[in-house]
């Protein structure tokens, strides 16, 4: 997150450079043929430059599909372990992952949407909620959608092409409780 906040900070400090002074063209400061600083971004000779530079570093869908892995195996060990606070907390934060991967990637959309945020996620999301409120409940709700969450990972991986992504140890792993 504090990557993010910085990436965040920099795009803003830029937009602002960007809109604030008119007589700034589309190139960045005038003043110094377009360079505003030493730094990795600053040092480019143009806002487009500086925007392409960020695009690549923030990567395409695959750094928000190595985000959601790290925080699935979480989920996993934290239903496991009863800890539906903790799950809830990361199941939340995989959807946000997923939605960030496609504003990059807007092909990726139409299968995250159909085959795993709008049903499998929705489900599990509501289980981990009547857990967390009904602490007597013994989890096999929350189990049982965890189960139908990896099926609808591992299909997104068969429909997008890359159904190697799924003979790995992180859903051989969560391949039940
Ligand atoms: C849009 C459908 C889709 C959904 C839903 C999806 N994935 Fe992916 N996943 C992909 C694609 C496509 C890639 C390959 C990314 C690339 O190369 O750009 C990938 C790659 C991965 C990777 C490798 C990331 C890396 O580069 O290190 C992991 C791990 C992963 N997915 C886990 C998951 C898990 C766990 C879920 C469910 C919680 C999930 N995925 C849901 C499409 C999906």
């Amino acid at each position: 997150m504090q990557k993010c906040n910085a990436v965040t900070g920099l795009v803003t400090v830029l937009l602002l450079l960007g809109c604030g002074d008119d007589t700034r063209n589309d190139t960045g400061n005038d003043m110094h043929n377009g360079v505003l600083g030493e730094g990795w971004l600053l040092e480019k000779e143009s806002h487009a430059a500086r925007f392409e530079q960020l695009e690549s570093y923030l990567g395409g869908f695959s750094s928000a599909m190595w985000e959601t892995g790290h925080r699935y195996d979480v989920v996993h060990a934290a239903i496991a372990e009863g800890n539906h606070a903790l799950a809830d907390y990361h199941w939340q934060k995989i959807r946000s992952a997923i939605r960030n991967g496609y504003t990059k990637r807007p092909a990726r959309q139409a299968n995250a949407d159909a085959l795993f945020l709008e049903g499998p996620w929705n489900a599990l999301a509501n289980a981990l909620k009547e857990a967390k409120e009904n602490e007597g409940a013994n989890g096999a709700a929350v189990r049982e959608a965890f189960m139908d969450a990896r099926s609808a990972c591992m299909a997104c991986h068969v429909a997008e092409d890359v159904p190697f992504m799924n003979d790995q140890a992180l859903f051989r792993d969560s391949d039940g409780f």
